[in-house]
């Protein structure tokens, strides 16, 4: 006789949803989707030990749970909270909450450069969307920012320190992904920085993947670097036979070029299926893939702009459409 696994209710910002007993906040927020899924830096599910580190995934909870109906008393870290019976959360419906982020947004831009304009992850990056919705348009700081030259970390990848916001993901996926540790976090507090063992190169088979998981421009494909700005390639989805990976990436086309190519990510910037170094850096042929059709990007998103997927408004005349 199978036994039932009983599931707990939680209800967030008034959406309830039924789930498994030890599934965090912010997983179950991503059962329900949409707006009230609270954002997330550090954390990334398919890497263990992530999250806890960045706190922009903050929430209220108003309700213990059924049995201890006490409010928690203060805000608490959704990647890494679990979920009680009875639960009841406030994310975007919190006024602390909201205040609370921007705050950790100011915090978070407090050593970052203005690189937006020429930075290779403008368009893909968190940090901006985040700061675009929490962000306030001037700094309070008076101090002097964190300076850092830049590092090439291997012959595919660059480090600008001055961007990296500590969320440990690129760590974690070296040390998880891959058969070596070779860099880590050196140094703590407002001294800490990604720094490699004994200025050792990257090179590990799959070390390619710190790229995408960097939630900032910190660390950059070489191979790409100012070619573009990611809003003028175009994006599709294509898969080749390859006996390290799964063979399927996303290649960003310039006209029949291949400027890059990524691991394929979810809606919440999430590789699922890591690639190797072969298919990210050395296949810039098209011969070399199976196309199977261009990526589906959000319409929010900036690389959907001057996209060829965006309909054409009805109004349009046959000249503007020239
Ligand atoms: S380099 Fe990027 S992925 Fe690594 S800790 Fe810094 S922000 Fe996170
Ligand atoms: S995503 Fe929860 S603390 Fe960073």
């Amino acid at each position: 006789m199978s036994e039932e696994i009983q599931k707990f209710t939680v209800t967030i910002d008034g959406e309830s949803i039924q789930v498994a007993p030890g599934t965090t906040i912010l997983n179950a927020a991503r059962q329900i989707g949409g707006k009230i899924v609270p954002p997330a830096m550090c954390y990334y599910s398919s890497l263990k030990g992530s999250g806890g580190k960045c706190r922009t995934c903050l929430v209220e909870v108003s309700k213990g749970s059924e049995k201890d109906p006490r409010p928690m008393p203060k805000l608490v870290a959704s990647c890494s909270t679990t979920v009680m019976d009875g639960m009841e959360v406030k994310n975007i419906t919190s006024p602390k909450v909201l205040n609370a982020r921007k705050g950790v947004v100011e915090f978070l831009l407090l050593n970052h450069p203005l690189d937006c304009p020429i930075c290779d992850q403008a368009g893909e990056c968190h940090l901006q969307d985040l700061a675009f919705e929490h962000g306030v348009a001037k700094t309070r700081y008076e101090f002097k920012r964190r300076e850092f030259d830049k590092i090439d970390i291997g012959d595919y990848i660059k480090l600008h320190m001055t961007r990296c916001i500590l969320c440990y993901r690129c760590v974690y996926t070296a040390n998880q992904l891959t058969d070596s540790r070779e860099h880590g976090v050196l140094k703590r507090g407002d001294a800490a920085e990604i720094g490699t063992f004994l200025e050792k190169n990257l090179n590990n088979d799959f070390i390619g993947n710190v790229i995408d998981v960097c939630p900032v421009g910190a660390l950059t494909d070489k191979t790409f670097r100012f070619r573009s700005r990611v809003w003028y390639t175009n994006p599709v989805d294509a898969n080749c036979e390859c006996n390290k990976c799964s063979g399927k990436a996303v290649l960003w086309m310039i006209g029949d070029e291949v400027a890059r190519v990524t691991a394929r990510k979810d809606q919440y910037g999430e590789v699922k299926e890591f690639i190797c170094n072969e298919c990210r850096f050395d296949k810039k042929e098209v011969a070399k893939w199976n196309i199977e059709g261009p990526r589906k990007i959000s319409r929010h998103s900036v690389i959907s702009a001057n996209h060829y997927e965006q309909p054409i408004p009805e109004h349009t005349t046959l000249l503007n459409k020239a």
